[in-house]
């Protein structure tokens, strides 16, 4: 970094000073904070050569308006508005690749991270002290006062899990306040994961100890307006990063949950299928034609619903998707009958022709509902 050009806080910057610093705050409902948080930014940076990138998932509270508002009374605001997708960590991911500055932090849009501590954090990792710095609410000097016991409790369960058992050494690493270093950041962007919201893990997971880490102490303040988006569902989203740092990425959480809802399909279609035979006496074909169309279509709804919650299906889509999904199951029951077959034909074991079928089916189902029914936007 030019040393020269760098003006002392508080000194007025020169038109045209190399940027020192890209701030991404990802955004989802927070229109009534970015102008606040711009501001309270403007002040904690003076004498920095900063920006701010803000990556909103087209908010439908016009977040983006508002920041693009912003942007034309101050050209250092930027907006990112993505359409279709939801996630934290993708935002975040996308924000800090669209910026060239060398550092690149990443801070809450609701005013609960404290961003007085950007310069003390850029200080770290401009003087080489540090790779990433962590804002950390769990060393001393930090603290997660606004938390309810609730909330507490199952942060520093994921805290614990993710020391444990992906042995990442830092205290607080479900922090979503943290500035790293641009170069390393892009280095480790191929291998992290846009799904879920633990970015910070993910990077420092990823990272396998080759990352200089330094905890800066804040506290985690109450948000200004509007309410949380982390639901219940986030548990499903650590599980899911947890089980693909520690299989290399083999296992996805995506292909556990379709399985999943795949086994529940079974049970929902032998229970229809009783019903139909044993309650309304339907003959066998009908019935078992009853309960394989009761089944695919709980799949379809649980997939929808779990599996694929970031890219929910809605209104006239849920049709369509639904018509698709029927196409793509029934292709995939002939390839596992297909398979079933022809490994029963080698190997008359009737529960290993079973498997290999079934296994077949869903992978087909799996690949192909990906590519057609739940297909990125
Ligand atoms: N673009 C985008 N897309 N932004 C999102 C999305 C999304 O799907 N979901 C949430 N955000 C934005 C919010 O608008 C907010 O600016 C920020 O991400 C954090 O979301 P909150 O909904 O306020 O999360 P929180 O306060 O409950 O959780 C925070 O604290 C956790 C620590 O326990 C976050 O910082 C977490 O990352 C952190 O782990
Ligand atoms: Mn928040």
């Amino acid at each position: 970094m030019n040393e020269a050009i760098r003006p002392e806080p508080g000194q007025l910057l020169q038109a045209g000073a190399p940027l020192q610093l890209s701030v991404i705050v990802p955004t989802f409902n927070e229109s009534g904070n970015v102008a606040v948080l711009v501001q309270r930014l403007g002040v904690a940076l003076a004498g920095i050569a900063w920006e701010v990138i803000f990556v909103d998932d087209n908010s439908p509270d016009g977040t983006a308006d508002v920041v693009r508002a912003l942007s034309q009374r101050d050209p250092r605001v930027r907006c990112i508005r993505r359409i279709g997708r939801r996630g934290l960590s993708g935002a975040c991911i996308e924000g800090m690749l669209a910026s060239s500055a060398p550092c690149a932090a990443v801070i809450d849009g609701d005013l609960q991270h404290d961003e007085t501590q950007l310069p003390k954090m850029l200080g770290l990792i401009e003087s080489g002290a540090a790779e990433l710095v962590i804002g950390s609410r769990y060393i001393d000097g930090g603290s997660a006062d606004s938390f309810n016991s609730q909330r507490l409790g199952a942060s520093k369960f994921a805290t614990a899990v993710a020391q444990r058992v992906l042995r990442v050494k830092i205290a607080d690493p479900m922090s979503g306040f943290f500035m790293i270093r641009r170069d390393r950041f892009e280095q480790l962007a191929p291998q992290l994961s846009i799904q879920g919201f633990k970015i910070l893990l993910d990077v420092v997971a990823t990272a396998r100890g080759d990352l200089r880490i330094t905890e800066v102490p804040y506290t985690f303040g109450s948000r200004l307006h509007g309410e949380s988006k982390l639901d219940s569902m986030v548990a499903l989203d650590f599980l899911g990063l947890v089980l693909a740092k520690l299989t290399n990425d083999v296992v996805s959480l995506r292909f556990l949950l379709f399985a999943l809802v795949g086994s529940i399909g079974l049970c929902v279609h032998f229970a229809a299928l009783y019903v139909a035979l044993e309650v309304y006496l339907l003959p066998f074909a009908e019935a078992q034609a009853c309960g394989a169309l009761l089944a695919m279509t709980s799949n379809f709804l649980l997939n929808n619903f779990l599996t694929y919650r970031d890219q929910r299906l809605k209104g006239f889509g849920i049709l369509r998707g639904l018509l698709l999904f029927y196409l793509v199951c029934s292709v995939g029951l002939l390839a596992n009958v297909g398979v079933a077959f022809s490994v029963y034909d080698q190997e008359p074991i009737w529960w290993l022709a079973g498997a290999a079928g079934a296994l077949m089916g869903v992978v087909w189902n799996y690949a192909m509902s990906g590519l057609f029914v739940w297909r990125k936007r």
